[in-house]
């Protein structure tokens, strides 16, 4: 198996595991920034739009009820779980518009400027070559076609992001942030560098405040299960898993702790004709 294989299983299997808490209430941040991804793109109506690592279809969904039934959305993942979840969210919202396709989203072997506009939220840190990534996602993208990147910002879910690497060093000290790409592209200086690096000359980033709300300090836990975050929860033993859960939920609910930290950079690219 390549690197690259090896890697795409991966993602695969921690997405796939982290599917079944993807719409709990405390993960609705989900929902909201591909909502708000795709807001800030004024999409036009009949579009044909990319959402490469689409997930559960936050913003896929989003971006078919804006292009309408004349407009197409094409949405790639690497989560065949996701995807499903995805598929029937969509079927419940009556929208035929989306084609749900697995596939590494790097190589998709799509046509060049084939799409008006491509989306791709909280998932362009997964590449190994995320310049190249950039440069793949300008490739597809039609004259006066629109890319936006959406990525994390810094403090990502703290206090909990911390009391949870904290535990894990504690007690599996090779797992310590072994898993967290999401960590590598926090600032709007760095996302707007990486897509300037592809070749993309003008492009706005812009750097929010964000806070997800949580009914009680014990959610914390789902968002761990239903983000990256569980790639180390399945690596550890069972007994491992109710001592991290203890003490993090513990000290969360110490600290009577009912919101973490969801701070999000957009970023947008408008190709000339
Ligand atoms: C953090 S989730 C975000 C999902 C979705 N965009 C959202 O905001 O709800 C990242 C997603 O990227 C997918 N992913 C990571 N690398 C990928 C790749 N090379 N090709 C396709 N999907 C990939 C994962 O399977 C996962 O569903």
């Amino acid at each position: 198996m390549t690197d690259q294989h090896a890697a795409a299983a991966r993602v695969a299997a921690v997405y796939n595991a982290a599917s079944d808490r993807y719409t709990a209430p405390s993960l609705s941040f989900w929902n909201r920034y591909g909502a708000a991804t795709v807001r800030r793109m004024g999409l036009q109506s009949g579009a044909r739009v990319l959402d490469l690592c689409c997930g559960a279809g936050a913003s896929a969904l989003a971006a078919a009820r804006v292009v309408g039934p004349s407009g197409q959305v094409l949405a790639i993942d690497l989560s065949p779980r996701l995807l499903e979840l995805a598929a029937r969210r969509a079927a419940h919202d009556g929208l035929a518009n989306i084609e749900f396709r697995c596939a590494d989203a790097t190589a998709a072997g799509l046509p060049s400027e084939s799409f008006d506009a491509i989306v791709c939220v909280f998932g362009v840190f997964f590449a190994a070559d995320m310049p190249d990534f950039v440069a793949e996602m300008w490739r597809l993208l039609a004259p006066e076609g629109a890319l936006a990147i959406t990525s994390w910002g810094p403090h990502l879910f703290e206090p909990g992001n911390g009391l949870f690497w904290q535990e894990v060093a504690r007690l599996r000290p090779d797992l310590d942030h072994a898993f967290n790409p999401w960590d590598d592209l926090v600032t709007a200086d760095a996302l707007g560098s990486l897509i300037r690096s592809a070749g993309i000359k003008d492009v706005v980033v812009t750097a929010k405040r964000g806070t997800q709300r949580l009914a009680t300090s014990d959610d914390f836990w789902q968002i761990v299960l239903g983000t990256g975050y569980r790639a180390t929860v399945d690596a550890l033993t069972p007994e491992q898993v109710d001592a991290v859960r203890d003490a993090v939920l513990g000290e969360l609910r110490r600290r009577n702790v009912r919101a973490v930290t969801t701070n999000v950079i957009y970023s947008q690219a408008r190709r000339a004709t």
